[in-house]
Order: structure tokens, then C-alpha cells, then sequence
């Protein structure tokens, strides 16, 4: 069952070159309301456990070093459908291949640095929602 919550990070080439409130401006008038947010950093072991599944990849371990460069904007989103909407929010993993109009498109460097992550799926939105943020501190 599709439930109406995601996760996303503004990763952070979009936090050093100055993005954060044109994002979350795009985020909120698309639809979605700010349930949980926080600037943080993710530790190696952090980084490495949220790209697992990429952990035989070739790039894995620049996504690693880069995810870790500096801060990111953490956050729970709610929006009907919030996953895939999301996802079409954010583009295409390379921005040469993203939509025009969409953050990644707009923000992202190349394939590596693209500005944004979203969940890909409804249990993973749970999983990472659960990992930055207790339930205190979900509205
Ligand atoms: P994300 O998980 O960050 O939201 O991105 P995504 O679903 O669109 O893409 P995914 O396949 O999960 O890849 C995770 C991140 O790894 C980096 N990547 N680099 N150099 C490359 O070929 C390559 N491919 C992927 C990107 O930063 C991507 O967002
Ligand atoms: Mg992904």
C-alpha cells in the first residue's frame, strides 16, 4: 500500500553553492508539506549504509566521499503519492537526461553531485525517514 511519505536530502554541492531555499521554495509549491527537517553530515558509516545497495558499483566509493564533503538538508515529506511525485519532482538521475524544469535539472552538477536525493520506494522512505529523524521530531 502507497503511503503518502518520503525522504529526501539536499546533498551538498546544493547546500555550499546556496540552493537550499529555492529547493525547499520548489518542494513546498509543489504540493508537499514539511513534516521534518534538519542541516546535518553524514559520517562515513553513514554514507556508506545508505548507498549499500550500490556498494559493488565502480563509483561507490566517490558517492561515498562526496556524500560526506559537507552538510546536507535532511527531511520527511508529505504529499499524496509523495514516492513517485517526488521522484518526477526531482528528475532524472543525470541532469542532462532530467526534464527541464525539474531540481535536478535545474541544480545538479553532473550524474555524481545531482543536488537531490529521494526515496525510491515506500518502505525505504521509511527507513531513512527513521534514521535522521525520532518520532519527536516528525510533525
Ligand atoms: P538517489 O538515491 O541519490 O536519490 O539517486 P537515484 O535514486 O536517482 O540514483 P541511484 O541509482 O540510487 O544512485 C545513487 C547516487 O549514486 C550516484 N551515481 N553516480 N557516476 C555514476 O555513474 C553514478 N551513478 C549514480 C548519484 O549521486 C546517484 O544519485
Ligand atoms: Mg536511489
Amino acid at each position: 500500500m502507497a503511503t503518502n511519505r518520503t525522504f529526501t536530502m539536499l546533498k551538498p554541492d546544493a547546500v555550499k553553492d546556496g540552493h537550499i531555499g529555492a529547493i525547499l521554495e520548489q518542494i513546498t509549491a509543489s504540493g508537499f508539506r514539511i513534516v521534518a527537517m534538519k542541516l546535518t553530515q553524514l559520517t562515513t558509516a553513514d554514507a556508506k549504509a545508505f548507498y549499500a545497495v550500490h556498494s559493488e558499483r565502480p563509483f561507490y566509493g566517490e558517492l561515498v566521499e562526496y556524500m560526506t564533503s559537507g552538510p546536507i538538508v535532511a527531511a520527511i515529506l508529505e504529499k499524496e503519492n509523495a514516492v513517485e511525485d517526488f521522484r518526477t519532482l526531482i528528475g532524472a538521475t543525470n541532469p542532462e537526461e532530467a526534464a527541464e524544469g525539474t531540481i535536478r535539472k535545474k541544480y545538479a552538477k553532473s550524474i555524481g553531485e545531482n543536488a537531490i536525493h529521494g526515496s525510491d520506494s515506500d518502505e525505504n522512505a521509511a527507513i531513512e525517514g527513521a534514521f535522521h529523524f525520532a518520532g519527536r521530531e516528525q510533525f
